[in-house]
Formats: structure tokens, sequence, C-alpha cells
């Protein structure tokens, strides 16, 4: 019996960023009901500003959902990277043999496209409901919410549950310790990030390693810019003008050229801590995590989403092997199947974040390390070759 505090569907997914609205939407091609539950609401949703690096994978997995439409007329294709480092910049090629290349696609776009396609099916994505603990997890899962305007406790009755809701959401904790091991590394940097409305300028973008700290230029789109300053982990955003951040970035990439950046009106400015974080259990009972519910990888390799696409594909598969045969042989597999990806991603982003920001107290000798490291990779065949398979990413295996 449901009443309008309860309801019943097959998948409950907590957590409507990427990996939450993309399993929803494979799940519903397969012909499994989900109802999504998300803790912010639509607006702030659609307003979050974050990655925009996608991997070929993800591109193929986005069209091959029925997402890529936008993201096909919009996307602006890599033919190389740009590495800079002691005043001098170095194009690295990151096209492979089979054609596979980098895209950038705002992770805001895809979250637009895939809320959008799921309100025109009339799917259920409760948005302000916020998750507060799951039952059942070893028999009939429920899920108990709140939804923020009246806070009124509801619960969503379900097969399965599948936690995507980030590295701050609630399913994590429902894992027991004695069960998970978690690994941390906290970096003693941030990124400042600003949003502009400036065109990118083709001959200054990708990373850049300066003594004053690392800098990141890329585009969101042909008018819209994303760049990144590494600061201190609790940098200020109101300590610097938009004048100076511009000054600043000029200063970090500089290469001699005389080449300034695009200057434009900054419409948007955050600060995150960089960090990497695995958690080796991402399977319990009837919960399965995907995502940043179960990892976080430092920006520097423009990983997160990326990874959180391949998790997604083991957990629709395992879903759909449960619910439409019985068949729980990726149940087994699950946590292993995702490790394989996750952590060569980790060790690829934190790689990157050695090799490229300055850290307190370094020295020249460690500073020469990172100079060779860069040079290793923009520079030499070997190099070459390992930078462009990581930054292109790992196959899926499913
Ligand atoms: N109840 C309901 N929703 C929740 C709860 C909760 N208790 N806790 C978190 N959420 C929601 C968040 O509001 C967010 O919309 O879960 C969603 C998690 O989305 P993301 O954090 O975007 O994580 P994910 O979908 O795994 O995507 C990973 O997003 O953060 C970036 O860098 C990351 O690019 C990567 C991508």
């Amino acid at each position: 019996m449901q009443n309008s505090n309860s309801t019943k569907t097959q998948v409950g997914i907590i957590g409507a960023g990427p990996a939450g609205l993309l399993l929803a939407r494979i799940l519903q091609l397969n012909g499994i009901e989900s109802v999504i539950l998300e803790r912010r609401s639509r607006a702030y949703v659609l307003d979050r500003v974050r990655a925009g690096v996608l991997e070929q994978g993800s591109v193929d997995t986005l069209i091959q959902y029925g997402a890529g439409e936008r993201l096909l007329r919009e996307s602006l294709p890599h033919e190389s990277f740009q590495l800079r480092w002691d005043g001098r910049s170095h194009e690295v090629p990151v096209v492979d043999a089979d054609g596979r290349r980098l895209t950038t696609y705002g992770q805001a776009k895809i979250v637009e496209d895939l809320i959008l396609l799921r309100e025109a099916d009339g799917l259920p994505i409760v948005f302000e409901a916020e998750v507060k603990h799951i039952e059942g997890l070893h028999d009939q899962p429920s899920i108990i919410y709140v939804q923020n305007e009246n806070g009124v406790k509801k619960t969503l009755h379900c097969d399965y549950v599948a936690g995507c809701d980030g590295f701050l959401g609630a399913s994590r904790a429902h894992i027991p310790d004695a069960d998970k091991k978690s690994f941390l590394k906290e970096y003693p940097f941030a990124w400042f990030g600003i949003l502009a409305e400036a065109p990118p300028k083709d001959e200054i973008r990708g990373f850049a390693h300066s003594r004053r700290g690392m800098a990141v230029a890329s585009a969101r789109s042909s008018t819209v810019s994303r760049h990144y300053l590494q600061v201190d982990p609790d940098f200020d955003m109101g300590t610097m003008t938009d004048e100076q951040i511009w000054d600043e970035l000029d200063r970090r990439f500089d290469d001699g050229s005389g080449i300034k950046m695009n200057r434009g009106p900054i419409i948007e400015k955050s600060v995150a801590r960089l960090r990497g974080f695995v958690c080796e259990a991402v399977q319990y009972g009837k919960l399965f995590l995907a995502g940043d519910a179960c990892h976080i990888v430092p920006p520097s390799g423009a990983k997160g989403l990326n990874l959180a696409v391949g998790d997604v594909r083991v957990l629709a598969e395992t879903l759909q092997r449960l619910i439409k045969k019985n068949d729980d042989s990726l149940v087994g597999r699950y946590t292993e199947l995702l490790l394989r990806r996750i952590w060569p991603t980790v060790h690829w982003s934190c790689s990157m974040s050695e090799a490229l920001h300055m850290f307190p107290g370094q020295t020249e000798f460690e500073t020469r390390m990172q100079y060779n490291m860069l040079n290793s990779w923009a520079n030499t065949a070997t190099g070459q070759a390992y930078f462009r398979n990581a930054m292109l990413g790992l196959p899926f295996e499913i």
C-alpha cells in the first residue's frame, strides 16, 4: 500500500549528479524503473559549475544512451594538450591511433541534458529531498528522506539502492567501518577557479607549472573560459580583484611570447581543496556506490566525471542482471571491477598534481625533478605515449 509519504520503485538512486542521472538513464532504456532523490533544488543542481574534459569513452556512453545531441553540437575536441614549465610551452598530442581524443563539454551541460531527457519522459527526480538514512539493506531497502519545503519524513521502498551522492553524501556511511578501508590524501594547496565570459585563446591552454604556483587555462565553450590558480588551502577570494586575477594568470602562463589571455567579466569564482580519496568497499548488501561517493581525484587529471561514467556502466549492468535475470554474478565482482579503474586513475591524477604544483618548502632539486617529469611526458616517445594513454583513460571492461 503506498501513500504520499511512501513510494516504491526498483532502484532508489541517491543524488542527481552525473552518476545518478546517467545510471537512471541507462536503467530506463533497459526497462528498469528508478526514482532519483536529490537534496538540492533543481536550479542549484543546474547552476553548479564543475568539470569539463571528457574521455572518448564518456562521450561515446552519453551518445549511446541518447544524451549526446547537444554534446555533438557544442563540444570542443582536443588534438593536443599544452604543458608549460620554466617559461616555455610544449604541445603534447592526445589523439591515439584509434582516433580517441579528449573533448571539452561542461559537466553542468551533461547534468542539464540528462535532467531534461528524464523530465521529457515524465520520470521522477525528487528535488530538495535529503536522504537521512537507509534501512533494510540485506532484505527490502527503504530510503528515508525529508523534503525540505515541509520537513515531512518520507520513505522510498526499493529493491536496490544506488549511492550516487558524492563525497559528502549519506550512503557511504551505511557501509560498516569494519567492512571498508578508506584512503585519503589531502594536498597542501587548493584551486581558485574562475568562469569568465572571455573567449578562450588557443595559444594559451592546458597546465602551467610556475614558481608562483600552478595555473590552468581551459575552455567551457567558444565564448566562456574556465581558469584556475593554485592557492593556499585557506585562500580568501576577496583578496584579489578581477584585474589581479587576470594579471596573475598571465604571469603564470608567461612563455616569453608576449601573448596574453583574453579577458572578460568573471561570472563565477570558487575555491576547492585538492585531495585524493578511495573507499575500497563500494557495495554492501543491496547498496552500491558509484562516482564521488566512493572516490575523489584531484582535478589536475580531469578524471572525476570520467571515473563516474565507468562506475555507472558497471553498476547498470550489475543491476540489470540482478533485476531481469536474478543473476548476481557481478555483485561479488563489483568492487574489484570498479577499483581496477579507480586506483590507476587516482594515481594518474595525483602524479599530475605532484608534477605541476609548487609544494611548501620545495627545493630546487625537487623542481628539477618536476621539470624532468614534464619533459618526459612532452618530449620523449615513451613519456608522450604514457601521458596520452593516461589522459585518454582506461578502456571500459563493461
Ligand atoms: N540526499 C540526497 N542527495 C544528496 C545527498 C543526500 N543526503 N548528499 C548528496 N546529495 C547529492 C548532491 O547534492 C549532488 O547533487 O548527490 C549529488 C552528487 O553529485 P556529484 O557530487 O556531482 O557526484 P557524482 O554524480 O558522483 O559526479 C562526480 O561531480 O563533483 C564532481 O568532480 C566530480 O566530476 C565529478 C562528478
